[in-house]
């Protein structure tokens, strides 16, 4: 049986902490799909369709990873794909208490759901997508931060206005 994680995110902007955990997980599970969050009371900067479209070109010619998008609980989605595998990176001490909260919430939803953390390593993990807009908005340059695609779209969509 193939094992599938889910990676789950609103990837406003994907950043190359998220691409670095991606990279480790599927040296560890035969496919990871990247779920984007359709999250209606989140305000995003990259519409749904922008942010998948955006990560599906970073990963296309890679069929091991999949990118598809989710709105409503993750525990729904997890059991509509048949997985029960849920992939987090965890970056500082900060993370910890959200995504313990979250891991076990999603646990009582759907007892059979294991949440995976992945260290995100040390060059990505002071990066936040919030940091990442704010330095583009400030005429600074992402290039270390996000692919090159994401660095590109930000500056289009923030110097568009
Ligand atoms: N490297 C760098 N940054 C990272 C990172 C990594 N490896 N992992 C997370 N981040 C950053 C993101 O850039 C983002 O930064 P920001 O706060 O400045 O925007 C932040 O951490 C959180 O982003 P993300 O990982 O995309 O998670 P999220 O909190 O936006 O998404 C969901 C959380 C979508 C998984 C969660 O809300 C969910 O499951 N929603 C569905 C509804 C549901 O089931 N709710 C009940 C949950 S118990």
């Amino acid at each position: 049986m193939k094992r599938v994680a889910i990676y789950p995110g609103s990837f406003d902007p994907f950043t190359n902490g998220h691409l670095n955990i991606i990279e480790r997980g599927v040296k560890v599970f035969d496919n990871v799909i990247v779920a984007v969050a359709h999250n209606v009371s989140k305000k995003t900067i990259f519409t749904l369709d922008e942010r998948v479209k955006i990560i599906r070109e970073i990963f296309k010619g890679r069929p091991e990873v999949r990118v598809d998008y989710f709105q409503g609980l993750l525990v729904e989605y997890a059991k509509k794909l048949g997985t029960n595998i849920v992939l987090r990176g965890m970056r500082t001490v900060s993370d910890f208490e959200y995504e313990l909260q979250m891991a076990l919430s999603n646990k009582t939803l759907y007892p059979e759901l294991e949440t995976i953390f992945m260290v995100t390593e040390s060059p990505h993990s002071h990066i936040s997508s919030s940091l990442i807009k704010e330095i583009i908005s400030l005429g600074g340059s992402a290039k270390e931060m996000v692919p090159e695609i994401v660095e590109k779209k930000l500056r289009k969509k923030l110097f568009k206005k």
